[in-house]
């Protein structure tokens, strides 16, 4: 158990908030995670490493951001990248459309304010996916504005903090969340209080295991105090997201294989996949002659399941065309961005397509490819 039971010390029925911000403050001081966007002075930077941990957790961020940084050390740098080559730095860590709005909005901070990632909130909300989360987790951080940030890690330790009843996201209690966010912030220090909220909540404050016997802050929480952290927040029901099926076709002609890209909007909106007998740009069934299924893929988005059969087959009659199709060799085929389902396809077809395999289809395909099981 959490001290579920603690009832020893009464608290006050208004919790006072300067020793909690200055018991917190003590610990980041103490126990700060030691991350590479921490005592970062370009905003440009502190910007990228909010967007990449929207969704994402802080070690699958550690790499990409080393190399996204390698690649384009500054806002000016990243302004002259094709979508491509972005998203191919992108790939793997999901949710594409972040990479695609951040590019999109780093040239508009070049253009209209000379490079100069803008202070003022109401304008730096008007770029391309900056929401609410992210102007303040960036602008208290890099300039010191006080905004409170309430990401899901924030929203958890506040609830339990005050021990708001209710569901977390839902319209009031969401409201009420942000109130006490804001009315809790250290306005001397918000980045490195926002930041100790948001470790709180990814070390001691988890989900399903609390550790309150940790925390810096169990002797001020409410929750606590009531037995009541494994009942608050109160968890959503998931539902599994719908399955969706869909056979993807290699097909290989002499040492290079059909990719197509899927459409500017929409999910994986920009990347690279094996054409499909289903969806958008799909190839017709009277297109292609299917031989054996190599390999069956699955991924989960947060709002739908994958399973991908991947069969080779051969074409019958003209190839499609146009610029969203192309025979890529091995070496275009690493280069081009293709979402993380694919990647051991891709490789396993890289491999083959260098070592000449074309030729012989049993020893092209074998051996056969599983991923990915669904929980
Ligand atoms: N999650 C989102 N932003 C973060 C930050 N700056 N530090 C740690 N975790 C975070």
């Amino acid at each position: 158990m959490t001290g579920e039971e603690n009832k020893k010390t009464p608290l006050p029925r208004q919790q006072p908030l300067a020793p909690i911000r200055e018991t917190l403050l003590l610990w980041y001081d103490r126990h700060a995670r030691d991350l590479p966007w921490r005592g970062e002075p370009d905003p440009y930077r502190i910007w990228l490493s909010e967007i990449m941990l929207q969704q994402t957790r802080v070690e699958t961020v550690l790499p990409y951001y080393d190399r996204f940084l390698r690649d384009y050390p500054t806002l000016d740098a990243l302004s002259a990248a094709s979508e491509e080559e972005v998203l191919k730095r992108w790939e793997g860590l999901g949710y594409y459309a972040r990479a695609r709005h951040f590019l999109g909005a780093v040239r508009e901070v070049l253009a209209r304010y000379g490079g100069r990632v803008p202070p003022d909130p109401g304008e730096f909300k008007r770029l391309p996916g900056v929401g609410d989360y992210t102007a303040a987790a960036v602008l208290s951080i890099a300039y010191g504005l006080p905004l409170a940030a309430v990401d899901g890690n924030v929203r958890r330790v506040i609830s339990r903090l005050f021990c708001l009843e209710g569901e977390e996201d839902k319209g009031a209690a969401e409201k009420e969340i942000k109130r006490r966010a804001g009315e809790l912030l250290d306005t001397g220090r918000p980045g490195d209080f926002n930041q100790a909220l948001m470790d709180l909540g990814a070390s001691c404050c988890t989900p399903r295991h609390p550790s309150c016997g940790g925390c810096p802050l169990s002797s001020f929480c409410l929750a606590h105090h009531r037995g009541r952290v494994h009942a608050v927040p109160q968890r959503k029901k998931q539902e599994p997201p719908p399955l969706q099926e869909m056979t993807a076709v290699v097909l290989v002609r002499g040492e290079r294989c059909l990719v197509r890209r899927r459409p500017p909007e929409g999910l994986l909106a920009g990347l690279w996949e094996f054409p499909t007998l289903t969806g958008g740009d799909a190839l017709a069934a009277s297109q292609v002659s299917l031989g054996e299924e190599w390999a069956v893929l699955h991924h989960r988005f947060s709002h739908l399941r994958w399973k991908v059969s991947v069969c080779w087959g051969r074409l019958q009659g003209e190839p499609p065309q146009g610029p969203s199709w192309r025979w890529a060799t091995a070496a275009e085929l690493a280069a081009l961005p293709f979402p993380a389902v694919y990647h051991t396809v891709v490789e396993a077809v890289q491999d083959r397509l260098a070592q000449g395999r074309s030729a012989d289809p049993a020893a092209f395909w074998s051996p056969r490819l599983e991923k990915g099981k669904h929980p």
